[in-house]
């Protein structure tokens, strides 16, 4: 039997992979309560302007009322033979309803149907993902409080650079995830305006108000040009660029978790709730979920890099091929999700080993800086001559085998005379920390002003 949405000029039914290929409903029911929202805002103008008499407005509103309490319930029936939602939700429409349904398509199209229910879609996982965020951003800026003055050691090429404090550390992946909320925010704002009422591509003969629509559905505004409202995804592309990034952020710390908490390190550990053990090998902890964050931050990038393939090439204005935008989408902002929420945990649950981070921290003559900024500030020396006989001062101290600020004054002398035993004050790693004044440098007084504004900036935005 050929299609009844369609299927006038057919006189057979497709192929049995017809089907297969082309069903998107096993991913578009997430659409579900958008695609019902969309046309009840149709319906509801098109009464209006007399389109359609009001009592058939009336009847799809109620007949879409019942749907949505249906799927919601789980009762409804999605069948593949109807290939997606906007058709599912249609065809049930007109069991409930009868005739009156068949008149909710007049003025529009499933192009301009689909890109509408996506766009408030997306709009709505973008909040829900927002507040994820702050909810991680909060965590971090809370153990950044509680580790202010907390030393570690700082790292460059994975090297011992200069201590740093573990509240500052923290603080960095808050800065991040700012940035993360601003671009989400960003593509949340450029992609409210709303494709409704483009219909197929060219637009329509029908007397439509779609900034009516628009108001109902909250969009800024109706999309001025209807090619482009019903073919382009950017809205899509711009969305996964913020989760993929969004995603590598998450996932560098989740690497640095599981550095710290490798046994070789042993800077920082994760209570039974974050850790597994292992079917065969008693002692282990293994930072599971760490590396699920890394490996699933493989799929959001993934997901970009789908739509980007797909996109790219596609003449005007819709083709099939944008079908494909919804499995991957909808999978990696869930994902995201889901690596927020383990992130947050991890960084509530995280216990740094504040003896071992401060021994760490001074391991591999990492205040020699320190004693290069002490010859410059006290000896007047320029920096890189001050460079050069830290160098030879760290040397000496390594073939000696001791840390800097256990080398003799008078070993010290015999490289440059002039060094007194004040240099002693600023070797040790505390003395580096508190040294780091500079606007964004790592002094724990710095820290604790930082976190404290993150955390005002956080509660603010709860009220
Ligand atoms: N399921 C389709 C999609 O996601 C809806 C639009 C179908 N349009 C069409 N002309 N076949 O893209």
């Amino acid at each position: 039997m050929s299609n009844k949405m369609w299927g006038g000029r057919f006189t057979s039914g497709p192929d049995a992979i017809m089907e297969t290929i082309g069903a998107s409903i096993d991913f578009d029911w997430h659409l579900y309560r958008q695609d019902i929202a969309a046309s009840k805002a149709h319906a509801e103008m098109l009464a209006k302007q007399g389109i359609i008499t009001k009592d058939d407005a009336r009847q799809i509103a109620h007949g879409l009322d019942t749907i949505l309490s249906e799927i919601g319930s789980g009762k409804f029936k999605f069948k593949r033979a109807l290939e997606d939602i906007h058709m599912n939700i249609e065809s049930r429409l007109a069991e409930l309803i009868g005739p009156a349904a068949g008149r909710l398509h007049t003025a529009r199209s499933r192009n301009d149907q689909v890109a509408t229910d996506f766009r408030l879609w997306m709009r709505e996982r973008i909040d829900d993902i927002n507040a994820l965020l702050g909810d991680y951003q909060r965590a971090l800026a809370e153990k950044a409080l509680e580790h202010a003055g907390t030393v570690m050691p700082g790292l460059t090429h994975l090297q011992s650079a200069q201590p740093v404090t573990f509240g500052h550390h923290l603080l960095a992946y808050v800065e991040m995830a700012s940035r993360d909320r601003g671009r989400f925010a960003d593509a949340q704002s450029r992609l409210n305006e709303m494709p409704l009422g483009s219909a197929a591509l060219a637009g329509t003969s029908f007397p439509l108000d779609r900034n009516m629509t628009a108001e109902a559905l909250e969009f800024d505004r109706p999309m001025a040009n209807s090619l482009d409202a019903v073919s382009d995804r950017d809205f899509v592309m711009e969305t996964l660029a913020a989760a993929s990034i969004a995603a590598i952020h998450l996932s560098r710390l989740a690497e640095e978790i599981i550095l710290w908490t490798s046994p070789l390190v042993g800077l920082v550990k994760l209570s039974d709730k974050f850790t597994t053990g292992s079917s065969i090998m008693p002692q282990k902890r293994n930072p599971d979920a760490a590396e699920l964050v890394k490996g699933k931050t493989g799929r959001v990038i993934g997901a970009l890099n789908a739509i980007l393939i797909v996109m790219k090439g596609l003449p005007l204005a819709y083709g099939r091929d944008m079908q494909e935008d919804k499995e991957g989408t909808i999978d990696a902002l869930s994902t995201l999700a889901v690596c927020i929420d383990a992130m947050t945990g991890m960084v509530r649950d995280m216990t740094p080993d504040t003896e071992r981070m401060k021994a760490a921290a001074g391991e591999g003559y990492s205040t020699a800086t320190d004693l290069a900024d002490w010859l410059v500030q006290n000896l007047k020396m320029p920096f890189r001559d001050a460079h050069h006989v830290t160098g030879r001062i760290v040397a000496q101290a390594s073939k000696g085998n001791v840390p800097l600020h256990e080398l003799s004054l008078a070993d010290m002398k015999k490289i440059e005379s002039k060094i007194t035993k004040s240099v002693f004050d600023v070797l040790s790693v505390e003395r580096s920390v508190q040294s780091r004044v500079s606007y964004g440098g790592t002094a724990p007084k710095n820290v604790a002003v930082q976190a404290k504004k993150w955390l005002k900036t956080l509660d603010k935005e709860r009220q």
